[in-house]
């Protein structure tokens, strides 16, 4: 997978980049990331890749010619490019299910804003805008290191062990079960007896109603889409009659 990021700072997001999983799934050559800095493309005296709002109102808008000679340049240089996304509060909202189907694709080019916005016009430069919560940041970039965080740790090979990311919280439609490692014992509070004991099935068994009991409790809107076994319903039936 290849992203193309565009972003007035890219000096914000290379430290990130650089580092801990992704610097290391970049260095093994599993993800590559290019950072591209749309002041290259302001082609004016005072290299300003913005403007006053047309009708008036606070803030500068950022200009559409700007960001479609920014594109033309990705698109010279790269032939891959399956998805011009732009990180906005006013996008589609990333969940677990998006984040799975972009990391299937090639090349993910993300468009970070500042200011108050684009151009409505680059509306028909790119594939798609996604917003990563309902509340607004100040710009696009910490947006678009949410997406590919979440997209790249699904690519094999860049989290180590690629069974944990299907029981990860939200792929199984169903929030994580608790874990624990030593002590045993800490400030009163003992590790469950089960998860010492052993015994793989009754540790599986009891996780997967751990599982289903947070979730009931913190996001029950998510088990109306989680795929549940009779035993599940069996179980949540039984929990929801002692609450
Ligand atoms: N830019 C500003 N706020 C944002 C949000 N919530 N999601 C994506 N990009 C943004």
């Amino acid at each position: 997978m290849h992203y193309s990021v565009l972003t007035l700072f890219p000096q914000l997001l290379e430290p990130w980049l650089d580092e801990a999983l992704i610097g290391r799934a970049r260095a093994k050559g599993l993800i590559d990331i290019s950072l591209h800095n749309l002041r290259y493309h302001a082609h004016n005296k005072h290299n300003t890749v913005d403007d006053y709002p047309y009708g008036g109102g606070a803030g500068m808008v950022i200009r559409v010619d700007v960001v479609a000679r920014a594109l033309q340049a990705l698109r010279e240089a790269f032939e891959t490019i399956d998805a011009v996304i732009l990180l906005s509060p006013a996008g589609r909202v990333f969940n677990q299910k998006l984040a799975e189907e972009l990391s299937q694709k090639k090349h993910l080019s993300l468009l970070c804003g500042r200011y108050e916005g684009f151009d409505a016009r680059v509306e028909n430069l790119i594939t798609d805008e996604i917003s990563i919560g309902d509340y607004v940041l100040m710009g696009g970039e910490v947006a678009a290191l949410t997406l590919i965080e979440a997209t790249s740790r699904l690519i094999p090979g860049v989290i180590g062990d690629e069974a944990s990311h299907q029981q990860d919280s939200h792929s199984s439609g169903l929030l994580d079960y608790p874990e624990y490692t030593r002590p045993p014992s800490y400030e009163g509070k003992q590790v469950p007896d089960i998860l010492l004991s052993g015994h793989h099935a009754n540790i599986m068994r009891w996780r997967r109603q751990e599982a289903l009991k947070r979730t009931l409790l913190r996001r029950s809107d998510m088990l109306n889409k989680a795929e549940l076994s009779a035993e599940d319903l069996g179980f949540l039936e039984k929990l929801s009659q002692e609450f």
